[in-house]
């Protein structure tokens, strides 16, 4: 199958190139680079053993994606292009109206006049906004608390609605909690600019010397050690869920909307001190204040994607804190550094399989 990758140049998408590559499919990336670097193009191809079609592309401009479609044949599209940040989106709501859901219209509309009618979209555990109860399944209260989670529960709303207008449209929304990690090779991963918002790779850069500690947001909420719980998953695992997701859709069972994530809450400080043992870093810490609107416990029940898909999570904190360190002592300054000038591991040397 042809599966165009929208924002597969980000982290997650980047990732999924390779497990639709593993399973066989041919990739065409479209991504406009506002959040990545066309440098994870030679990685994957490192990765991959071939190179990867690349269109540099906005979704916002309709005339754009019309001619993408044109210019190919999909069977099928994976759609992570989103902006993400929680705190930007309350800064620039209409950016994100625009980018998420604008975009995410293009290229349902050049999907529909195409007749490409199957469809995987990243959608998040943010659509739980604060949840009642925890673990948290998909029949749970949907409330978001953002305008970036608004943007996902919108956009899960409409592909709903077509999905029931369409009978021939096929959709899997696809929630995640807290991806991780990195490929095993280190050759691709998390790339923040600026300051990370999210808790890994702040610890990556801690341990990396780029910056001198780790605030700890708050040790006072309701949980055995004091700091928030969160449900992180390895994006091999991640991705894993996806290919298989899409493999569902183009048997034709229905539509899906399914959480990924381990089933395991994981604090704060015990995601700092196992980052500490996998990586041999010492992670110096403060304690801080609560950020606003984060909430003591998030972590899924994934039981559901695992009787749909056959799917449920192989590698421990473990496995994440490792491939996390792994990327970033390679990448100190991420996809700053040319390909040739990388101390990388050799990819025979590991296994490398999604
Ligand atoms: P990312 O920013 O690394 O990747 C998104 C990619 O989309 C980037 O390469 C960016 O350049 C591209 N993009 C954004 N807007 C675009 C546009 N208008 N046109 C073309 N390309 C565009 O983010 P990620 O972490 O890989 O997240 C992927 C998806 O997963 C997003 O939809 C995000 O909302 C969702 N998600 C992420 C997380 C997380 O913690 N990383 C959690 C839940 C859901
Ligand atoms: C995890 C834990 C923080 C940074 C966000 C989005 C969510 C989804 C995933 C896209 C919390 C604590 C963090 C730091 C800290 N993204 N923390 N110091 O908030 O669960 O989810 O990313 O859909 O929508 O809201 O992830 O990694 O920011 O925080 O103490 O410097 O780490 O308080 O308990 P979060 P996170």
């Amino acid at each position: 199958m042809c599966v165009l990758v929208c924002g597969g140049a980000g982290y997650i998408g980047s990732h999924a190139c390779v497990a639709l590559a593993e399973r066989g499919h041919r990739v065409v990336i479209a991504d406009n680079f506002s959040n990545s670097s066309p440098r994870v193009l030679l990685r994957l191809q490192r990765i991959i053993g071939a190179p990867v079609e690349c269109e540099r592309l906005d979704l916002r401009s309709k005339s754009a994606v019309a001619r993408l479609f044109a210019r190919h044949r999909f069977d099928a599209v994976m759609h992570f292009a989103a902006l993400k940040a929680v705190g930007e989106s309350f800064a620039q709501p209409l950016a994100y109206f625009e980018n998420n859901i604008c975009g995410a219209i293009n290229l349902l509309r050049a999907m529909h006049e195409a007749g490409v009618a199957r469809l995987v979209f990243s959608s998040s555990a943010t659509v739980y906004g604060d949840p009642q109860s925890v673990p948290i399944n998909e029949q749970a209260r949907l409330d978001v608390t953002n305008p970036y989670g608004r943007t996902k529960l919108v956009m899960e709303q409409l592909i709903d609605d077509l999905c029931g207008t369409d009978a021939s449209f096929r959709a899997a929304n696809l929630r995640y909690f807290n991806p991780v990690g990195a490929h095993p090779s280190g050759l691709i991963g998390e790339d923040p600019s600026g300051i990370p918002n999210n808790l890994m790779p702040y610890i990556c850069q801690v341990a990396a010397g780029r910056r001198s500690k780790l605030s700890i947001f708050g040790d006072d909420y309701p949980t055995p050690d004091g700091t928030g719980i969160r449900d992180y998953i390895h994006v091999m695992d991640l991705v894993r869920a996806h290919v298989a997701a899409l493999d569902y859709l183009m048997r034709g069972e229905g539509n899906l909307t399914v959480n990924l994530g381990t089933g395991r809450g994981i604090s704060v400080l015990e995601l700092v001190h196992a980052f500490e043992r996998a990586s041999g870093c010492s992670i110096p810490y403060e304690i801080v204040a609560r950020r606003r609107g984060d909430v003591a416990q998030v972590y899924a029940d994934p039981s559901l994607a695992h009787r749909l898909l056959g799917w449920r999570t192989r590698l421990d904190v473990h496995a994440m804190c490792r491939d996390a360190w792994r990327w970033q002592s390679i990448n100190p300054d991420g996809y700053q550094r040319p390909l040739g000038k990388l101390k990388s591991l050799p990819l025979d040397a590991i296994e490398t399989k999604a």
